[in-house]
């Protein structure tokens, strides 16, 4: 028997710089895509996972990424009195207690960042996602992963081709046997220099750990780039715990710079069945005037 999957942790800290000037004043997880804050995505996508435990790793400036999920008092009321749905709004309301936050108050890493929400954890398995990796897919990608891990246990990380000229970029594993969809992990490396990486699979932002992550967090061992890495302290749990790759069935869209900002935006409104006739119409006649409605 494996423990269930309660709580998710976000990391929503980072300066977002990649999508200055927008982030001078918005959080990166509130900028848009279609008519929701990118950050709803990957709430939904825990929500239908069966996550009930939201836990934000927030910093200065970003309130209003937690207001969000808060009651709006004089709107509600406003829109009532008008005689207006609420409906709406449903996506973006928490039940009591859903929504914890706890602050990194230094930007040391994504590894930091999960590391302070140890206590909010405590000792049972949780997903960490990524909100500006939009995943797509039916089911969603923690909903895959989750289905997998009440098989296996362990620690399951979603993985993804590359082309290899990217890997240098991100989270990279050693493969091992490979069973389905799943993958076992023989090693992991953080931002492997160009030419060294041990493949092209790469981490694209979910996982399912076991709580033992944040003793290896304990540590505080800076890697790549001077940070506190995720990578490197999961890479210790290799060959002490089962840890496989589950290659996800869907799209990744990388919200983390303008243009996966606007190739997401493109394919979610194509997803929308109020919004996709008009998109395809303007994708169809590229170029021709956009004033006319
Ligand atoms: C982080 C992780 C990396 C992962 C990537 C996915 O890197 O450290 O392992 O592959 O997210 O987007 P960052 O993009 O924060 O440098």
């Amino acid at each position: 028997m494996t423990d269930r999957v309660r709580k998710a942790v976000f990391p929503v800290a980072g300066l977002g710089t990649r999508l200055l000037p927008a982030t001078k004043s918005i959080p990166k997880e509130m900028i848009t895509i279609v008519d929701r804050p990118l950050i709803q995505y990957a709430v939904d996508e825990a929500r239908e996972a069966g996550i009930e435990q939201l836990i934000f790793v927030t910093g200065r400036g970003k309130s209003s990424l937690v207001d969000y999920f808060d009651t709006a008092f004089e709107l509600e009321t406003t829109l009532r009195g008008k005689g207006k749905s609420l409906d709406v709004l449903e996506p973006s309301s928490a039940s009591f207690g859903e929504v914890v936050t706890v602050r990194q108050q230094q930007p040391l890493g994504l590894g930091h960042a999960v590391w302070c929400a140890r206590h909010i954890v405590g000792d049972e398995p949780f997903a960490v996602l990524l909100p500006d990796e939009l995943m797509y897919g039916k089911p969603n990608c923690l909903a895959q992963m989750i289905e997998a891990y009440e098989k296996v246990g362990g620690n399951i990380v979603a993985a993804l081709e590359v082309p290899d000229s990217e890997t240098h970029k991100y989270g990279v594993i050693e493969p091992g046997t490979v069973d389905g969809r799943l993958t076992e992990i023989r090693g992991m490396v953080e931002k492997p220099a160009p030419g060294t990486a041990p493949s092209n699979l790469m981490l694209p932002g979910r996982y399912i750990l076991q709580p033992s992550v944040m003793r290896a967090l304990d540590a505080q061992e800076a890697g790549a780039g001077g940070e506190i890495q995720l990578t490197d302290a999961m890479a210790k749990l290799i060959g002490r715990e089962p840890f496989n790759a589950y290659r996800f069935q869907g799209e990744r869209y990388d919200c983390g710079s303008a243009a996966g900002f606007v190739i997401a935006n493109l394919a979610m409104a194509l997803d929308r069945p109020d919004v996709a006739p008009a998109v395809r119409e303007f994708l169809g006649g590229q170029g021709s005037s956009t004033t006319s409605q």
